[in-house]
């Protein structure tokens, strides 16, 4: 069966909105990390209320170049969650360091504080947490620990753009937030990374890294670093949806209302969302295919693909049982990463999703689970 409704339909706003600036970069020959990419840092900084933004090729460009900016010492442990999407434990295993996994919270599935507490050794060199689906992490326990333990806390923010936390927006928490526009996420550029930092000099070292590692001079190599600049085609495109954030949001958030009101009270089915002192970015809607559902989750999700509509199984595997990190997992057990991974499905969900497309996927899941007369 094709798909007929794909998970993620990336939300652009008009092409008149960038298409004059588009033509100027054309016209000017200027490609790359030239005024469109300045003023999208500019931009991101003050949306994100952070003082500092440097634009990377993407989030796991970022986070590579960001915990690279630690001079954490090689072979150094850092605990990652177990349920993220793989680029977090990417950017720790291309510094040579080594993940090791902890369990995320069964309430808002975030990196749970007591297992990453149960996991430090006296060779923990950092804690990365992400926001998981656009829900923050326990920010200031997290902030707390890493603090105790003199180590840098380090966020991959990928889904964070526009959620909060505590009333403040997520951008000036730990050592650095890595945040992604990749074609998936609330607000995109096709694809982009923006890191965000309170620390200035962190700043500048990040925007030689992005570039070789260059020296000032243009010239010298100060250190081994990546190609990860941001074109200026996707700054503008960046600038752009950024312009139209909070529009995504709420039409994203009415979304979720919608599959929540639909949903409601079928047997085995809950909602993953944020408690009550945060706010989610929507990036994604997630439904948890408990115990009590007429099937299990993967029968739901083949059922779906069946009837052309398409979602994913999100995050899955856990992280610690990917073939790429299962040799480097210690074997502790992470019931919650393992539950999650096995019942969380993802559902199509984008900043200009119709009611009636919701309307076709909550009739399906319904029908399919044997809920509807
Ligand atoms: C939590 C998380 N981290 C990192 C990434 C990687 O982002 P990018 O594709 O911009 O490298 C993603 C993208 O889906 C993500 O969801």
């Amino acid at each position: 069966m094709t798909v007929q409704i794909p998970i993620i339909r990336p939300t652009l706003p008009p092409f008149d909105e960038v298409e004059g600036a588009l033509r100027e970069v054309w016209a000017s020959g200027m490609l790359t990390v030239g005024q469109n990419g300045r003023d999208l840092e500019a931009e991101f900084a003050a949306r994100c209320d952070a003082p500092h933004a440097v634009s990377m090729s993407s989030c796991t460009s970022g986070l590579i170049l960001l915990v690279q900016a630690m001079n954490l010492p090689e072979g150094g442990e850092v605990i990652v969650p177990a349920f993220t999407f793989a680029a977090t434990a990417h950017a720790v295993v291309w510094n040579r360091l080594t993940p090791v996994f902890a369990d995320c919270k069964r309430s808002d599935l975030t990196l749970d504080v007591e297992s990453t507490r149960n996991r430090m050794t006296e060779n923990t060199v950092a804690i990365m947490a992400t926001t998981i689906f656009g829900v923050p992490p326990d920010m200031d326990e997290l902030i707390a620990l890493a603090e105790e333990a003199g180590i840098p806390l380090i966020l991959d923010s990928a889904q964070a753009l526009g959620s909060t936390y505590k009333g403040k927006t997520m951008g000036s928490f730990g050592v650095g937030e890595v945040f992604s526009m990749s074609p998936t996420k609330v607000a995109t550029a096709c694809e982009a990374g923006v890191i965000t930092t309170r620390d200035p000099e962190l700043a500048a070292r990040l925007k030689r890294s992005r570039d070789y590692g260059k020296a000032p001079d243009g010239q010298d190599m100060e250190f081994v670093g990546l190609s990860a600049r941001l074109s200026e085609f996707h700054a503008i495109v960046a600038r752009a949806t950024l312009r139209h954030l909070d529009e995504y949001i709420a039409h994203r958030l009415a979304g979720i209302e919608e599959y929540k009101k639909r949903l409601d009270g079928l047997p085995g089915i809950s909602f993953v969302g944020p408690g009550p002192d945060r706010t989610t970015s929507c990036n994604y809607m997630v439904i948890r295919v408990g115990a009590g559902a007429a099937m299990p989750r993967n029968d739901l999700y083949g059922a779906l693909a069946e009837r052309g509509i398409q979602t994913k199984k999100y995050f899955f595997p856990a992280l610690h049982q990917q073939t790429a990190f299962a040799p480097m997992h210690d074997g502790a057990s992470l019931p919650e990463a393992e539950s999650a991974a096995a019942e969380c499905l993802a559902v199509p969900l984008y900043g200009h999703i119709s009611e009636e497309t919701i309307d076709t996927v909550c009739q399906a899941i319904r029908d399919i689970l044997g809920a509807n007369p």
